[in-house]
């Protein structure tokens, strides 16, 4: 019986969320992206969004504009909330009346409300403008000193299900506390790093194998032992492996 519930744990797992995002992120384009519930200044919400080994939203083109339209939507539907506006990766700190990219890339499409950005104080960082304002999905510069919510967007991993991955592996046993994604059963190391290759957002796993009538228990996890931010526990008994790509 114990087996049973355990084998039908993991089918129901893997059918659940094979190279999904996780919980309250979506995907485009091979990124997943999350607008916050809470308002940040500027450089908070730059370091959460790199907590999880994203940034800001880096906005390409009108597809991708339409895409973080629909997110506010999605908010709008789940909380009854019409947020006014939002952080993204935009910004003219290093130099004025320049705006670049987080990653540093130059500004190529361009959504500005009213023609464009008046830029308004010394460093200016952008928003969208959200559902309640006429000019839904543009994009306005405001002073750093206010308070926004924001998307973050990371890209997912780019290994394919099947690929060859080299895998390494890290003692003392780790347990990457706040980065476990999902824990689900598995027969053997190789069959929960499988369960890590086919959710495009694992990096790494923490395995303790079973016994003849238990499956192993197997945590799926989005860091590796060299993230900063990850909060890192050994554990004896449990093996830890990551994902070299
Ligand atoms: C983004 O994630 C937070 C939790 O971290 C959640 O409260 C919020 O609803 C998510 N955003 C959307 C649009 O689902
Ligand atoms: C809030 O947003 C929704 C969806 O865009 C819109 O239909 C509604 O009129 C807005 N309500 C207010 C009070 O702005």
């Amino acid at each position: 019986m114990k087996y049973a519930f355990a084998l039908s744990l993991v089918v129901r797992c893997w059918a659940y969320s094979i190279s999904g995002c996780p919980e309250l992120w979506y995907e485009y384009d091979g990124s997943c992206y999350n607008l916050s519930s809470e308002t940040r200044s500027y450089w908070v919400a730059r370091l959460i969004c790199r907590a999880e080994s994203g940034d800001l939203v880096i906005i390409s083109g009108e597809s991708e504009n339409d895409f973080i339209k629909e997110l506010f939507l999605i908010y709008h539907r789940n909380t009854g909330k019409n947020i006014s506006a939002a952080f993204i990766g935009l910004d003219d700190i290093d130099e004025e009346s320049v705006f670049v990219w987080v990653d540093g890339s130059p500004l190529a499409y361009r959504n500005w409300a009213a023609g464009g950005p008046d830029n308004y104080g010394d460093s200016d960082v952008c928003t969208m403008l959200g559902p309640n304002n006429a000019h839904f999905g543009m994009w306005d510069d405001i002073s750093i000193t206010r308070q926004r919510r924001f998307v973050c967007e990371f890209r997912m991993r780019t290994t394919k299900v099947g690929a060859a991955t080299a895998v390494a592996s890290i003692k003392p046993a780790l347990y990457l506390e706040s980065r476990v994604i999902e824990v689900i059963y598995a027969r053997s190391i190789v069959e929960c790093l499988q369960g890590c290759i086919q959710r495009r957002v694992c990096l790494s796993i923490n395995f303790m194998p079973g016994d003849q009538s238990n499956a192993g228990v197997c945590r799926l996890m989005t860091a590796t032992a060299g993230d900063y931010y990850a909060v890192r526990k050994t554990v004896d008994g449990w093996m830890y492996l990551e994902l070299l790509n």
